[in-house]
């Protein structure tokens, strides 16, 4: 067969230990050969591809970030995008393409599938916000990042007796936040699924430290968002900065230094904020997720080699399956209230 492979939208470590699998499997197990399709769907809409030989592919196992380059381009963003796609597939004369990304790419890539595009998914993103899979691969990686950043903080935060405020990805759930924020011990956790007080926080700062304790960090996820400060977020654009994507999203940022601002104003505690940003997407994944996106990759090319297109390769219960694209897109999948009722707002820092 002849198989195209893109990756789209965020980056995140894993995605080259995906291709790797798909590529190195094809050739040594089936004969396939393969296109490499340059910057997500874009490459498809603009007809910018690369031949993807093995050799290109042994030794990308552990280097992050993606050979074959991203972007956030959604075909369905102009009306001849979804045309230029097929164009394309049609003039490469590819039999399947693998398409390796999170909910808006694999949400297009539904799409395109029930226009008849021999597509199959495979779920990445650190934000962990795909339905249908129990995890997605980058996550783990991001988490073991942002709790070693936290633990950092802990010792300079206690030097200083300050309170520090790290702030983490994650737009629409708060994954990171709360595995980061329990592995560090954090004091608090504020994720966007729960709204949170700035009065009560503080207040829970002030009892936490009383007279001997004097130091604190906080793990905020980007896209959290007080619940009862209206005048206060004149100082935050919780409506994000700059135009949004092809997909509709803002960039989110700024709710760090808000809240050490506003932790420094209502208790007198010195507070700083530290924005991890794009640290927790770059570099070598884990080895969790190496195994992860290899497994992965490997059932992928398993869908295509069956022609079972329409799906998405997923971890349940320890075990790779296929789920339809439509079940795992347009619903993102929120942290586990229980998880985060019972373990990370137990203010056990
Ligand atoms: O890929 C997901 C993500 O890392 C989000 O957590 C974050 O909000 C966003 O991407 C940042 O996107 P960009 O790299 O385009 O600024």
């Amino acid at each position: 067969m002849r198989i195209g492979v893109l990756t789209g939208g965020g980056d995140c470590p894993g995605l080259n230990a995906v291709i790797r699998a798909v590529v190195l499997g094809g050739f040594v197990h089936h004969g396939d050969e393969f296109v490499g399709v340059l910057d997500g769907w874009r490459g498809l809409i603009e007809n910018r591809t690369v031949s993807l030989e093995p050799d290109q592919c042994r030794s990308i196992l552990t280097k992050g970030g993606t050979i074959l380059g991203s972007s956030r381009t959604n075909p369905f963003a102009t009306d001849d995008g979804a045309d230029r796609v097929q164009a394309t597939v049609d003039a490469l004369g590819l039999d399947a393409v693998v398409a390796i990304g999170g909910d808006d790419t694999l949400g297009a890539a539904d799409r395109l599938h029930q226009r008849g595009l021999p597509v199959v998914g495979v779920p990445k993103t650190i934000d962990n916000d795909l339905s249908g899979t129990e995890v997605t691969f980058g996550f783990d990686t991001a988490v073991q990042i942002a709790t070693e950043a936290i633990d950092r903080l802990q010792t300079t935060a206690e030097s200083h007796h300050r309170v520090i405020v790290c702030e983490v990805m994650g737009r629409n759930v708060g994954w990171i936040a709360v595995h980061a924020g329990i592995a560090g011990g954090a004091a608090e956790i504020l994720i966007p699924e729960v709204p949170f007080s700035l009065d009560e926080v503080c207040n829970r700062l002030l009892q936490r430290h009383g007279d001997e304790q004097f130091f604190s960090t906080v793990v905020v996820a980007e896209g959290a968002h007080p619940r009862d400060e209206g005048s206060a977020t004149s100082s935050w654009n919780s409506q994000g900065l700059g135009t949004a994507d092809q997909f509709g999203h803002v960039r989110l940022g700024g709710i760090g230094d808000f809240l050490a601002q506003e932790i420094e104003r209502r208790t007198g505690y010195e507070s700083r904020s530290a924005v991890l940003g794009h640290i927790q997407r770059g570099g070598s994944p884990t080895a969790f997720d190496r195994v992860l996106a290899t497994r992965f990759g490997a059932a992928a090319l398993a869908a295509v080699q069956d022609h079972d297109f329409g799906c998405m390769v997923a971890l349940r219960s320890g075990a790779i399956v296929r789920i339809p694209l439509g079940d795992a897109v347009g619903n993102p999948k929120q942290v586990d209230p229980h998880l985060y009722e019972q373990v990370a707002a137990l203010y056990l820092g």
